[in-house]
């Protein structure tokens, strides 16, 4: 009912989000990873088909269902992601990398399961790709957007993302704030432009933060085809 309701303001896009945590294993059984739910992500690519756009949705693993309507690609490490996005992208007018991606992989991956030692044992961690980074050097029409969670100096860091990785616009958030981050049904973010213009935006529930980042989508959209 909700999709029957909704204005169809998105109808010509190709939206690629990419949502949830990777996971970087180190043997057949351990991995690294970080606490996203997918949630937020999610959100965005239910809102962004009910408003008719065309979504892929790209995802780490999370407890979620997949949103009706949408192209799911499930993957897990973040080279595993990288290539996903990058198949799908010629087709992408829009993405959003809500994804919460390692920024680092073990060194090794061992065949076998590790077997503990009386020793302490030291990982080494290697460099993943910067998927964000990478697509914004072939951005072409695109509208690209990505996400910061920041647990301090929010506004700098933001603005130094968007702009190291030619974003559109961010969507920062701040962790130490209850009611914001990966695990909950809400979200308290900040939206900020290459305009210069900042939104600090209240608590609301994920949802209406999608509808949000998409009414910004589309408003960038229309400045363009002026
Ligand atoms: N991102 C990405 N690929 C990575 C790391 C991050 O595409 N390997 C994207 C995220 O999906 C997000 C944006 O980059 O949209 C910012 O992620 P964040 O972790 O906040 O920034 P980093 O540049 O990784 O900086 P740091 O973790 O040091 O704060
Ligand atoms: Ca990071």
């Amino acid at each position: 009912i909700e999709t029957l309701l909704t204005e169809k303001d998105l109808a010509e896009e190709h939206l690629l989000v990419t949502a949830g945590p990777t996971r970087e294993p180190f043997d057949p059984v351990r991995f690294i990873t970080n606490y996203s739910s997918g949630k937020m992500g999610y959100a965005i690519a239910t809102m962004a088909r009910r408003r008719g756009a065309t979504v892929t949705l790209i995802s780490g693993p999370t407890q979620l269902p997949v949103p009706s309507g949408v192209r799911f690609l499930s993957v897990s490490s973040a080279r595993e992601m990288r290539d996903a996005v990058m198949t799908t992208l010629p087709e992408a007018t829009v993405v959003i990398k809500a994804a919460a991606v390692a920024d680092y992989r073990p060194a090794v991956r061992q065949e076998q399961k590790m077997k503990k030692k009386d020793e302490d044992l030291t990982l080494k961690l290697e460099r993943n790709p910067d998927i964000i980074q990478e697509i914004g050097k072939q951005k072409e029409n695109r509208i690209l957007v990505g996400f910061a969670m920041e647990s301090e100096h929010l506004v700098e860091h933001a603005i130094g993302k968007m702009v190291a990785k030619n974003m559109d616009f961010i969507v920062a958030n701040d962790v130490t704030k209850q009611g914001a981050g990966f695990q909950g049904d809400t979200n308290i973010i900040t939206i900020l432009d290459r305009e210069g213009e900042m939104e600090e935006l209240p608590l609301m529930d994920k949802m209406a933060a999608a509808g949000i980042i998409l009414d910004k989508v589309r408003e960038i959209r229309d400045t363009r085809r002026n």
